[in-house]
């Protein structure tokens, strides 16, 4: 078994953006990733994360009525049946000690900042400035998560009037799963499982199947923060091994972020057996988020926020910009001024640290987002050149006639535009909210009054004023929608951690 495999793909060339030299102590001696997978003979990057997501890849569909004969399926069972004997041990570790794990794993995220950094840009395309703040992020949610734990989930002693000493325990319920998506490969896989685990549950994780190497360097630094091996097990894979999971009965609650598709087809997983008990699945999903401009606004603001929110991580954030709306009257100044700062982006290599837009995640991505581009291409407001290797998708503006023009969320650096008329701001956040997402929405104006009609009307998670949409700050602005967006609660915030928790009220008469 190679137990680098990460320093093999630098070592065969197989790495596609080489500004960056990977590190060649990435994982520990003697490590085996949790399928037991020989990676020696990968001679690419693309070929090692093929290898790590094989065998569950490969089975067949556990919903097939073959469930128990894929080895995909036989994996996933024997990682639930481990994590579910490893339950009563966590939950019965003192909650300090659960969050000093997670410390713990902050400070080593932190020690090994560099190393991550280089998988995020090789692996998911990151930024350098986006593989910073990474890193940040997912140091950020353990140690606020830590802290909710030692702050909150202790027993609480209930006063009242039934002349009986009452307790409120807070507890874990059991075996979770949290499935991520590639975006936020460290960030968002890590953050739904620390919090998961120092609420007191064990955790089957399943990264983004683009994205696993990330995610194992994430398991084995949590291991050595102190994590138990069974409580925090990695089940690396595609769609077959997240519907394995979320159709086990064993499996006590959900932690997922991705579509909206696959977290309603998660939602019917979770139910479909009668004799399963009810569980919670916390889905944090995807928006068609708008801004709104109006003629108060400070165009120069306006514009850094916009270029911001729509291309920066190549518009691959479930937060980014989708639809701009700028009142008419301001409309072509701002636009013109868009198109200049459009005309300033660098597309290049992830590793180059003058990179402002990297290529996509994936082929299917890049056919996606290109096809879409082109079916519209007589809707160019602007768009900038590309280079030609590589899956660059072109920040691009698309102009719209009506803001029920967009229907769907474009995952790229892909804006659309369209204008409102002044006097009509509730009548515009109305027909942004009919879209039924609810995750970001964006104001500039420098009227008061408007930013009380957005705080009261507008439907969403995340309101920004005078701001970018982007980079919500762990522990200060909790971060996750409503509607077709999720089911929060939100991720960062102060009442996160209760949902992966139960709540035991015990009575004596004393
Ligand atoms: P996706 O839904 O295709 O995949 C997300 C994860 O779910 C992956 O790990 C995938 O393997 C798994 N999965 C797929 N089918 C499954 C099934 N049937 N059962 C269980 N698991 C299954 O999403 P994606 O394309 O990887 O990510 C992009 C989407 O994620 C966008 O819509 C984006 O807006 C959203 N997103 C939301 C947030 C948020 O915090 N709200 C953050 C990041 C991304
Ligand atoms: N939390 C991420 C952001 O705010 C998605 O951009």
């Amino acid at each position: 078994i190679l137990a680098d495999p990460v320093a093999k793909i630098a070592a065969v060339g197989g790495a596609r953006h080489p500004s960056i030299p990977l590190p060649k102590d990435l994982f520990a001696p003697g490590h085996r990733n949790s399928n037991g997978i020989d990676l020696s003979d990968r001679p690419t990057l693309e070929a090692t994360v093929a290898a790590v997501n094989r065998p569950l890849a490969s089975g067949a569909h556990p919903g097939d009525g073959r469930r128990g004969q894929s080895e995909g399926a036989e994996l996933v069972s024997a990682a639930i049946t481990r994590a579910h004997a490893a339950f009563p041990a966590w939950q019965a570790t003192p909650v300090d000690d659960r969050a000093a794990c997670l410390e713990r794993l902050a400070d080593l995220l932190e020690e090994h900042r560099d190393e991550l950094m280089a998988i995020c840009v090789q692996e998911a395309f990151k930024t350098i400035p986006d593989a910073i703040g990474e890193v940040r992020e997912a140091a950020d949610f353990c140690r606020y998560y830590a802290g909710e734990a030692r702050a909150r989930l202790r027993p609480v002693e209930l006063p009242g009037p039934t002349g009986e000493r009452n307790t409120l325990h807070i507890e874990g319920r059991g075996v979770w799963a949290t499935i991520a998506p590639w975006n936020f490969p460290l960030a968002i896989f890590l953050g739904q499982t620390a919090a998961a685990l120092v609420a007191g549950n064990t955790v089957v994780a399943k990264p983004a199947p683009q994205t696993p190497l990330i995610a194992m360097k994430a398991v084995e630094l949590a291991h050595r923060a102190g994590i138990p091996a069974d409580a925090l097990i990695l089940t690396p894979g595609g769609p077959e091994v997240g519907a394995a999971l979320t159709e086990d009965a064993r499996v006590m609650g959900v932690a997922f972020t991705g579509s909206t598709a696959t977290a309603k087809r998660i939602a019917r997983a979770l139910v479909q057996d009668d004799d399963r008990p009810i569980v919670p699945l916390i889905a944090e999903t995807g928006g068609i988020n708008a801004m709104i401009v109006d003629s108060t606004a400070l165009p120069e603001q306006v514009v850094a926020d916009v270029v911001a929110s729509s291309f920066r991580s190549a518009g691959q954030r479930c937060s980014a910009l989708r639809l701009l709306l700028v009142q008419a009257d301001v409309a072509d100044t701002v636009i013109a001024m868009l198109k200049g700062a459009m005309d300033t982006l660098r597309l290049g290599a992830p590793g180059d640290p003058a990179t402002d837009v990297g290529p996509v995640i994936d082929q299917s991505a890049y056919d996606r987002l290109m096809g879409y581009r082109d079916s519209v291409r007589d809707r160019w407001v602007k768009t900038v050149d590309a280079p030609d290797d590589g899956l660059f998708v072109p920040p691009t503006l698309i102009r719209l006639d009506r803001i029920e023009d967009l229907t769907q969320e474009w995952f790229g650096p892909i804006l659309h535009v369209a204008t409102w008329e002044a006097g009509t701001l509730s009548e515009t956040i109305t027909r942004v909210n009919a879209k039924g997402y609810g995750l970001t929405m964006g104001l500039h104006s420098r009227i008061a009054r408007a930013a009380e009609v957005a705080e009261a009307e507008a439907a969403v998670g995340n309101l920004y004023v005078n701001r970018s949409m982007i980079g919500a700050v762990v522990g200060s602005q909790p971060f996750g929608g409503e509607g077709l967006s999720g089911t929060g609660p939100k991720a960062g915030g102060p009442h996160y951690l209760y949902r992966f928790c139960a709540e035991r009220a015990v009575s004596v008469d004393t």
